[in-house]
């Protein structure tokens, strides 16, 4: 609570200093006039990104056993339209291709997953290592850095080996703590000397909650009120785990970093002037955000995580709390295991108490006691979720900065979706979404946060879990239709080229100019991509067609030949 009163106090003094400092710098506002033009330090990093099961298909190649969303996609009736990511944009064959958009882009670093089954198919280090797996991922980095493309490596984007969920249950499970750290260690040994950035789970949030609560994603388990508090503390334990391996045998002769990406949303208190309505913001992002950095960071749960589900199990007529407790000696294990923060924020949510009586069932959402609201005016081009709210970027960076003591920040997911009805490559509310939320974390950088590298979510269109593909994330387009998964640029790759190149945003005569000149660019792409019905159709009259009339012509003109002969002789 102290610490939220700090953040608040802080805010209204920020707006003080900045309004009377410049008039155009008013985070309070997301107006026009509120944009702030300047550059990022020397050296900020710019990168995209991806994950394996979302974009590399090959699900079943060169021995890659099988993922839980291998599994999950097969089931019927979980993903849109019952897509799957077999194919998906076939990266595994296409990643050379991928590294020379990146090159183009001038990228300084991509992010991406290692698929945990594809290099080691049944999940267990002491089983089988599969060494055409291994030679993949050596193969993406050694090309990345030899374009200097700084990569940075998720271990785990959720695709657990499916035989580790059938034989234990997954995250509900303690024994993946040291599996994942067997994993992790297989990934120092074979690629520790090359890969300096390592992030051990992207987004945990949603594992626990999707994972094993809602049941919306892989292993789709509702395990309400418990399943996702026990996958979280299972995941918190081998984040640490995974860190101490490092620190303990890699650290001295790789000399990289290890941390881990959370995800969260920023939540702005309907009324910034009514304290119940404080209290239920910040509750919102400690059951969010806090869940797992204040463990890693500050030692426990949040004390209001621990308040909240403590008072309800009682209720409920448990005899112990539904969230379950670290020892004291896992608290200082735990304590202090991030070397940075990677974070990923898409959108923001006005909160507000609401009541859920306990007799109603218990659930992670109804242990909140909350209520999620959204401005009707905010832009909402995609996902129906992600509305464009730029000025929760900088608070939720603010927060960071003052809830565990300015960490080094990589913003590792960053991004906005169209619907899969527009193929329209032109995506002006994309080029606009990403100038807001960069121009925040440029004012927050110069608030202090300690954010270093940002990361543009998606380099490519991808499979959007449940969504399929029918959500479109990506920097560059991808045809999934035709077999060669095509990939088109849309404009938001020159916008973002522009910001890259300038380092920020130079001043307000160029930059007014990036979005015209982007879509001038982007209206070619649109008639090539427009042909690619017919380029397909081509291709197939190319690739079986006349291969088939060339067989047959040359079948007929044996038999002729034969015939003719015999008549001679
Ligand atoms: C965060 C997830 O990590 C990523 O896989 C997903 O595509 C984006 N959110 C957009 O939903």
């Amino acid at each position: 609570m102290l610490q939220w009163c700090i953040l608040r106090t802080y805010h209204v003094l920020a707006l003080v200093l900045c309004v009377s400092a410049r008039e155009d710098f008013d985070w309070t506002k997301n107006e026009k006039t509120s944009f702030y033009y300047s550059t990022f330090p020397t050296g900020f990093s710019w990168g995209a990104g991806s994950s394996a099961y979302q974009t590399e298909g090959a699900w079943n190649i060169d021995g890659k056993g099988m993922s839980i969303w291998d599994a999950f996609t097969r089931k019927k009736g979980k993903i849109f339209l019952n897509d799957t990511g077999d194919t998906s944009c076939d990266g595994y064959n296409k990643f050379k291709d991928d590294i020379s958009l990146m090159k183009d882009m001038k990228l300084n670093h991509y992010r991406f997953s290692i698929s945990w089954p594809r290099i080691l198919p049944s999940g267990l280090k002491s089983e089988h290592i599969n060494e055409k797996g291994i030679k993949y991922y050596e193969d993406l980095i050694n090309m990345l850095l030899d374009n200097k493309i700084t990569p940075i490596v998720i271990l785990y984007h959720w695709d657990l080996p499916q035989l580790l969920q059938e034989k234990y249950g997954g995250w509900q499970n303690v024994s993946m703590v040291n599996y994942f750290n067997d994993f992790a260690n297989l990934c120092f040994e074979r690629f520790g000397h090359k890969v300096k950035y390592w992030i051990t789970f992207n987004n945990p949030w949603s594992i626990a909650v999707e994972g094993y609560e809602t049941g919306e994603h892989a292993p789709g388990m509702k395990l309400k009120g418990t399943g996702a508090y026990k996958a979280a503390h299972h995941i918190i334990k081998a984040h640490a785990k995974v860190w101490h391996t490092y620190d303990m045998q890699w650290r001295s002769k790789q000399k990289g970093m290890v941390g881990i990406s959370l995800t969260a949303d920023w939540g702005e208190p309907v009324d910034i002037t009514n304290q119940r309505d404080i209290e239920a913001a910040e509750r919102y992002i400690e059951f969010y955000l806090g869940w797992f950095a204040t463990p890693i960071f500050n030692g426990d749960y949040p004390q209001v995580m621990k308040d909240y589900i403590g008072r309800k199990s009682g209720q409920q007529g448990l005899g112990a709390s539904r969230l379950p407790v670290f020892s004291p000696q896992e608290k200082s294990y735990i304590k202090g295991t991030c070397d940075f923060l990677g974070l990923g924020h898409f959108t923001t949510r006005y909160i507000t108490p609401k009541n859920y009586p306990s007799g109603l069932g218990d659930s992670y959402f109804a242990d909140r006691d909350l209520a999620e609201l959204v401005d009707p005016k905010w832009p909402d081009p995609g996902s129906e979720w992600l509305y464009s709210v730029p000025w929760g970027f900088r608070r939720m960076l603010n927060f960071v900065k003052t809830q565990y003591g300015n960490p080094m920040v990589y913003v590792t997911e960053n991004g906005v979706s169209e619907k899969m009805v527009c193929t329209d490559l032109c995506d002006d509310w994309r080029m606009q979404y990403f100038k807001d939320y960069i121009n925040e974390m440029l004012k927050a950088v110069k608030d202090g946060v300690n954010v270093k590298g940002y990361t543009a979510w998606s380099l490519l269109d991808n499979f959007e879990w449940d969504e399929g593909f029918s959500e479109r994330f990506g920097l560059y387009y991808v045809d999934f239709s035709n077999k060669n998964k095509p990939r088109y640029p849309k404009a938001s790759v020159q916008f973002y080229k522009r910001i890259i190149s300038s380092n920020g945003f130079p001043n307000q005569r160029e930059v007014e100019s990036w979005k015209r000149k982007a879509v001038e660019t982007c209206a070619s792409s649109n008639q090539l991509l427009a042909a690619d019905p017919l380029i397909g159709h081509m291709e197939m009259v190319s690739e079986i067609v006349i291969p088939t009339v060339c067989t047959l012509c040359i079948l007929l003109s044996a038999v002729f030949l034969m015939f003719l002969l015999r008549g001679r002789i």
